[in-house]
């Protein structure tokens, strides 16, 4: 599910993440299955599927990272075309939220290449705002990335 997810967001839009389709789909079966294994007891990081009930294919997807001691990380996010302002983004990063707020994060962290304006308008709806200093360079501002953040008391409203 993880791979099959992950290559159509690739195809789909190819410059939100800082990933190649054709090198994901290069990638060997046992190294998806340690990425999702990675990710199983739900503790250091975790993947986030969205679906339709009794439909087995997912809608939508994110990634969250736990970075000690209060950061939520966020990444991978991706809905659907045929399922985009349903709210199901929204329900992703609420999802993000209540996992980071159970182990004591303070906010979820992202990055967004600032000339992807519908996904800057995203999270600027849903209340976050930029970070003028980014927390370190995972922020890849020389790659034209912001950091965005919210904290985890907020909500998608
Ligand atoms: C960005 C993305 C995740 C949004 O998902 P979504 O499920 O459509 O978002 P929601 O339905 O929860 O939108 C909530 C609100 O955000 C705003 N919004 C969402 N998409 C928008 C767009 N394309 N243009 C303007 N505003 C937008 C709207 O205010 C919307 O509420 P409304 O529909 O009631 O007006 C989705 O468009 C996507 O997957 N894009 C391609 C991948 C991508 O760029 N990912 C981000 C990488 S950092």
């Amino acid at each position: 599910m993880l791979r099959e997810i992950r290559l159509r967001s690739l195809l789909d839009a190819p410059e939100a993440f800082g990933q190649r389709h054709d090198e994901a789909a290069a990638t060997p079966d046992s190294e998806w299955d340690a990425i999702a294994r990675a990710s199983a007891d739900g503790n250091r990081r975790v993947w986030f599927f969205a679906r339709v009930d009794g439909n087995a294919d997912p809608i939508g997807v994110v990634q969250a990272r736990r970075r000690q001691p209060f950061d939520c990380l966020l990444f991978s996010m991706w809905v659907a075309p045929e399922a985009r302002r349903l709210g199901v983004g929204s329900l992703l990063i609420d999802a993000v939220r209540d996992w980071g707020a159970a182990w004591g994060a303070k906010r979820v962290v992202l990055w967004v290449l600032a000339a992807n304006e519908p996904a800057m308008r995203f999270y600027d709806r849903i209340g976050f705002t930029v970070l003028n200093d980014g927390p370190d360079a995972e922020s890849g501002r020389a790659y034209g990335a912001l950091a965005m953040e919210r904290p985890t008391s907020a909500s998608a409203g």
